[in-house]
């Protein structure tokens, strides 16, 4: 008789009764995904009224700079905090040593001074690497076929500085040149910049998910080899502690782990172990790897978008940087 064994067969706690009801979900939810939490990354290009499409990325657009306000206006009226720009830098201008990265008038830093002009509450998050204006794909610059460490840095902390000038609020060094923290820093402090901010890409891997955003720039065909020997191995963890550990020493304000989804343990022991402001970069693969998924009506739309960005919260992270930024926002907004 199943009433008479009640105690032994069915325990007097029942997880299930906190599901009951949508209430009680929300009670005892832990974990919130909220508009403060996105970082919405967008892509710039040159010429008048340009709104391309990005192959790879079905969605995304690289608008050029007299469209990039009415752009970024989507997310301040959805109220999200801040955006990164990347910029695709036309071939002309690239070169061996990524020169055009120092112009104050390049792509980026006539980007962020337009988008400060007319949001000037918005963050601007800019990318220091050279990768966008190199002919050779790499972040750094080569001789005989190495990626220079401190000659790359020298460029690195007067990119960073140019940025600075042109408006940006955080410095987000995407490079993994070793050093390269500490010497933004100090060149920003140096300048008068004490108070922009550095989010390093601390545990930045050597990830096949960066091919759509190589796609959108051009850079992916321009790549000579790999980025193994400045980004790091997908097998590693520990090495991912100490550069955390460095880059805190070297003045980071925040730490950023790239790709996001599968580098969700790594996220979860820097927040356990430094507990400092840690982000997420759902990259460019993992959003074609969804969106493709999605356009085939295998997945969900709003609901694979939510449950791949409520797993950065979980897992421990303050924001993360998504392409899915607006989606995500829209969906916030209209879920009560
Ligand atoms: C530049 C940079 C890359 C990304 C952000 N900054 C590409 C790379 O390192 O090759 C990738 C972002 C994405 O895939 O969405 N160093």
């Amino acid at each position: 008789m199943i009433g008479g064994m009640s105690n032994a067969a069915y325990p007097l706690s029942r997880p299930r009764r906190n599901r009951h009801d949508a209430f009680t979900r929300r009670l005892v939810q832990e974990h919130r995904l909220h508009v403060d939490n996105l970082i919405w990354p967008i892509f710039v290009c040159e010429g008048e009224n340009q709104r391309q499409k990005v192959d790879s990325m079905p969605g995304a657009e690289r608008v050029s700079v007299d469209n990039v306000v009415e752009h970024v206006r989507q997310a301040v009226d959805l109220g999200i905090p801040a955006v990164a720009i990347f910029p695709v830098t036309p071939m002309s201008v690239r070169d061996a040593t990524g020169t055009e990265a120092l112009n104050p008038d390049n792509l980026m830093c006539r980007a962020s001074r337009t988008i400060k002009d007319a949001f000037p509450d918005l963050g601007i998050i800019g990318d220091v690497a050279l990768d966008p204006y190199t002919d050779h794909g790499h972040d750094g610059v080569i001789e005989n076929g190495r990626i220079l460490n401190d000659a790359s840095v020298e460029i690195l902390r007067r990119q960073a500085l140019n940025q600075a000038r042109a408006g940006n609020d955080i410095i987000a060094p995407s490079d993994m040149m070793d050093g390269r923290v500490k010497a933004i820093r100090e060149t920003l402090d140096g300048n008068g910049y004490d108070t922009t901010r550095i989010m390093a890409y601390t545990a930045k891997y050597a990830s096949a998910f960066y091919g759509p955003f190589r796609d959108a720039l051009g850079s992916g065909s321009l790549l000579h080899g790999d980025k193994k020997t400045y980004q790091m191995d997908p097998a590693n963890s520990d090495e991912a502690m100490r550069e955390v550990e460095q880059d805190l020493r070297e003045g980071a304000d925040m730490i950023m782990v790239k790709p996001g989804m599968p580098y969700l343990d790594i996220i979860r022991r820097v927040r356990e172990r430094f507990e400092v402001p840690t982000f997420a970069y759902q990259v460019s693969g993992e959003y074609a790897m969804l969106m493709g998924a999605i356009q085939n009506g295998w997945l969900d739309r709003d609901r694979t978008i939510m449950e791949s960005l409520i797993a950065f919260k979980r897992a421990g992270c303050n924001g993360i940087l998504t392409y899915f930024a607006l989606d995500a926002a829209r969906l916030l907004r209209d879920e009560h």
